[in-house]
């Protein structure tokens, strides 16, 4: 792949860039401190330079929130149906479109109505917050088509995902029927969005797992660096063209244009990593941790180059290094992970730390792929355990005038 397709551009325009990635923003162009930023909104004439007035449509051919520039924040839950009702869900799914389309805009769900005896409509901690590049993604899993007894139009390429070796599956997060993925950069703007469309779709559903988390996407746009300090997406595509080759699906029916969203919250033990030499860390992964370049280059983004010796004609990037063994598996995912910490294991008394790993794909056959690959001779594994997993086919975009899924439903 060509440098300059690189996600964080290096040709272009740094100004430009965060401009087009909706960070910095005015403050960055006006050269305004963090402090005074942070003050900004206090002052009625300086309220131009608070950042976070970025928006994202909701509309389009894709949804938003997947190939869309990581925010710093998510919110993601999953939940269940507890109604079947066919009109139920479709007037939620309906309701959803219409909520989206407002948060993402930074405005309350629906005006509060006149009778003060009654709850406020929208639940109001984001009111008077930027948009923050808010966007809202929505997939459904196998066991909503089988619920909702659409298993005729389940897509050929949508199956389930196998047991893989080593995985401690914990039954709290695992399952569910549909996901919303809220991301901004924002936490309290992801947060909100979320509480906001399922408030008023209790009667539909439950929720069944959720977590927060964060990237570290800093004002010099770097590749964002996992718990482990690593950067961690550099070998992800950049390109519509690479996009339309790696992310969305291409079979007919309702899921053309969509996207296969595996999720996993993978554990990462910090206190074992922590004790770990430089050099190990470093064959953990092959690359840097510095620079994050394969072992045996310079940059970030040259070439990973498998066949590599060193004198004594032993591999550079050891045999059972991550990089090598995913990009073994010979198919490219889309990953879009963010980092948790849940504060303390009750178990171990440890950080309860990881990562909450997204990856989009054409097919879910792609992560079975790799995910098979990395099996048991992933070295990361010594210091990873995957406890959460989920398969949610997410729809393609809405257009105006339309509801999310409404191809489901035709
Ligand atoms: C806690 C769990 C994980 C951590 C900390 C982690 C970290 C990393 C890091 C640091 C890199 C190198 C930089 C980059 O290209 O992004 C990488 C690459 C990669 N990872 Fe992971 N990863 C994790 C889980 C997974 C999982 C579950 C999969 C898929 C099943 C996966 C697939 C990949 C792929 C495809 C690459 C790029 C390989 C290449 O072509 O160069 N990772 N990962």
């Amino acid at each position: 792949m060509e440098k300059d397709e690189k996600w964080f551009e290096k040709k272009m325009d740094r100004r430009e860039f965060l401009k087009k990635a909706g960070i910095g923003g005015a403050g960055l162009a006006l050269g305004v401190s963090g402090a005074s930023a942070f003050f900004a909104n206090k002052v009625q004439k300086e309220k131009n330079l608070v950042v976070g007035d970025e928006k994202i449509s909701f509309y389009g051919k894709h949804q938003a929130g997947i190939t869309t520039p990581m925010q710093r924040n998510i919110y993601f839950v999953v939940l269940d149906l507890i109604s079947t009702d066919r009109s139920q869900v479709i007037e939620m799914f309906k309701s959803w479109t219409d909520y989206s389309q407002k948060l993402v805009d930074g405005q309350v769900i629906e005006k509060d109505s006149s009778n003060v005896y009654l709850p406020p409509n929208d639940t109001g901690e984001a009111v008077g917050l930027n948009p923050y590049r808010l966007t809202l993604t929505f997939g459904v899993s196998h066991s909503f088509l089988k619920k909702m007894k659409l298993e005729k139009k389940k897509p050929k390429a949508f199956r389930e995902l196998p047991p893989f070796p080593r995985e401690i599956l914990r039954e709290k997060y695992t399952g569910g029927d549909i996901v919303i993925q809220a991301c901004a950069d924002d936490e309290q703007v992801a947060f909100h969005a979320v509480r906001n469309l399922i408030k008023n779709s209790r009667r539909v559903v439950a929720m069944r797992w959720s977590q927060s988390g964060f990237a570290a996407i800093g004002d010099r746009m770097e590749t964002p660096r996992n718990l482990f300090g690593f950067k961690d997406g550099t070998a992800n595509d950049t390109t519509e063209k690479r996009f339309d080759e790696v992310v969305w699906a291409d079979e007919a029916g309702w899921m053309k244009g969509g996207s296969y969203m595996a999720v996993r919250r993978i554990q990462m033990f910090l206190d074992t990593w922590d004790r770990t030499s430089l050099k190990e860390q470093e064959n953990t992964f092959g690359r840097y941790k510095d620079s994050g370049a394969p072992l045996g280059q310079k940059n970030e983004f040259d070439p990973v180059d498998l066949d590599l010796k060193d004198e004594e004609g032993e591999p550079v990037i050891p045999l059972d290094a991550h990089v090598r063994l995913a990009k073994e598996a010979g198919v490219p995912i889309f990953r879009r992970s963010y980092s948790y910490s849940s504060g303390i294991d009750d178990v171990t008394g440890q950080f309860d730390t990881g990562l909450l790993f997204i990856a989009f794909q054409k097919t879910p056959e792609q992560f079975i792929k790799i995910q098979t690959n990395l099996g048991n001779d992933d070295k990361m594994n010594e210091y990873v355990s995957h406890i959460g997993s989920g398969l949610f086919a997410c729809f393609a975009g809405v257009q105006k005038g339309e509801y999310l899924g409404q191809k489901l439903f035709e």
